[in-house]
């Protein structure tokens, strides 16, 4: 399976998330979902932050990962992590489009969320709420393709407080990277 290259969601998260941390202790324990390439635990430890977790579904990417020294797990989503290993900060690039059946199978992994764009983000919100710790928090990024207003809506409605961080619009569309709290 091909390992995600770094684009404009990427860019984004990385920039993101680099004000984000300058708010924290070095010492949070971070988890980097589908860590793809490793753009954003990289960024992580150039902040000085050395305490991450990457996971990835693909098997490319977390041979990959480790090569560069990451602490790596492959799982779907939180299937292989602990129920008892908890994160002051999770972060994901998730695949975020609606399904496009012109879309080769090998990148489908990358980029598609389910038939509407939303599907894995729901999914992963709903586990990631027992990986954290109190006060621990979400940096999730998703597109105006992800149907956003149905992705806060059902956020909120199981109980996530939930604020806008960065948004960028592109020539077709807007990513957007919101914070999660319980
Ligand atoms: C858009 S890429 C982001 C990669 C990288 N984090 C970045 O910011 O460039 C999405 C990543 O999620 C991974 N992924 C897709 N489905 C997953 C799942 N169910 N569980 C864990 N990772 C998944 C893909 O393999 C890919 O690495």
């Amino acid at each position: 399976m091909e390992i995600y290259s770094p684009s404009d969601d990427s860019y984004l998260l990385s920039e993101t998330l680099k004000s984000y941390l300058k708010n924290k202790h070095k010492n949070i324990k971070i988890l980097d979902m589908g860590s793809g390439s490793g753009i954003q635990a990289q960024t992580c430890k150039d902040s000085g932050f050395k305490n991450v977790l990457c996971a990835d579904i693909n098997s490319e990417a977390i041979k990959h990962l480790k090569k560069q020294g990451f602490n790596s797990i492959k799982s779907n989503l939180f299937l292989n992590i602990d129920k008892k290993n908890k994160f002051d900060l999770i972060i994901f690039n998730p695949p975020y489009l609606p399904e496009d059946e012109k879309e080769p199978e090998d990148s489908k992994i990358n980029t598609t969320a389910g038939k509407r764009g939303y599907e894995i983000v729901l999914k992963f919100l709903k586990q990631a709420k027992s990986h954290l710790n109190n006060n621990g928090s979400i940096l999730l990024l998703f597109s105006s393709f992800s149907q956003p207003a149905i992705i806060k809506k059902q956020a909120e409605d199981s109980g996530y407080k939930i604020k806008e961080v960065s948004d960028k619009k592109l020539f077709f569309e807007e990513l957007f990277v919101y914070e999660f709290r319980i």
